[in-house]
């Protein structure tokens, strides 16, 4: 039987890569291959057969979607909710995918979460074992004093057991109004846990956002915006995790 012919920017939108209008720019740009060869020319027919890499990562996983999403605050880390409050998969209607957040992020935390519909994916970004950074920025009741800085960068105890080495940076201290602006990276994602680590100290987090996640950051999304990996995101990413196990 004949293999069905498609265009090129098709089947590299239909990966899930980037949109058709993005994956002509990168076949004019001469980023794209079909087998081997870079192929510039628009509308080039291609069979299922053929190898085609986009940045050197190849289109081996057709459907699989990869999102970069800035959670407001009050939106739930979830596909759904039984009491109706919006869920994060409610900002992209549009997705005829079945995707899911990588991890979580509390109600009232914003920042930079992952959504998917690779599990394997998934569970590399979150699984204890790949040690994936995550940098927050949290507004603080209190003065944080150096000596829980120190506390904080070495592991302290908490319920579930001690906190692996965290980075602090005080980014600004108000005695007035008895507040702290800090920055804090951690490699593990328990529930809660930058939240519980400031309490633990009697700091309640009156802010809190999550601003980086290994490589990837929030520039140029606002809350509510989301934007899809690249290729060479995803492949970094994936790279990253086995080289931390
Ligand atoms: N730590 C928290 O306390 N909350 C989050 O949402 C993420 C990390």
């Amino acid at each position: 039987m004949a293999e069905q012919l498609d265009r090129l920017q098709k089947v590299i939108a239909r990966s899930g890569v980037t949109s058709r209008r993005k994956a002509e720019g990168l076949i004019e740009e001469g980023r794209v291959t079909v087998n081997g060869e870079v192929v510039k020319t628009l509308g080039t027919k291609v069979r299922p057969s053929d190898r085609i890499e986009v940045e050197g990562i190849p289109l081996e996983n057709p459907d699989k979607v990869y999102i970069l999403f800035h959670k407001p605050t009050k939106v739930i880390t979830s596909v759904s909710d039984d009491k109706g409050r919006t869920v994060v998969t409610d900002y992209f209607p549009q997705l005829k995918e079945r995707i899911f957040p990588v991890g979580r992020l509390d109600y009232e935390t914003s920042g930079l979460l992952l959504l998917t519909n690779d599990g394997e994916f998934a569970n590399q970004m979150t699984h204890p074992r790949y040690k994936i950074k995550k940098k927050y920025v949290a507004k603080l009741k209190g003065y944080l004093l150096r000596e829980e800085v120190k506390q904080l960068e070495k592991g302290i105890m908490l319920d579930d057991g001690k906190t692996a080495p965290a980075q602090v940076k005080v980014k600004s201290q108000d005695r007035d109004k008895n507040s702290t602006l800090v920055e804090i990276t951690i490699s593990e994602g328990r529930n809660r846990q930058v939240r519980r680590m400031f309490a633990h100290f009697g700091h309640e987090v009156v802010k809190l956002s999550r601003i980086e996640y290994g490589p990837l950051n929030l520039k140029g999304i606002n809350a509510g915006d989301a934007r899809e990996l690249s290729p060479h995101e995803v492949k970094m990413m994936r790279n990253m995790a086995q080289n931390q196990s």
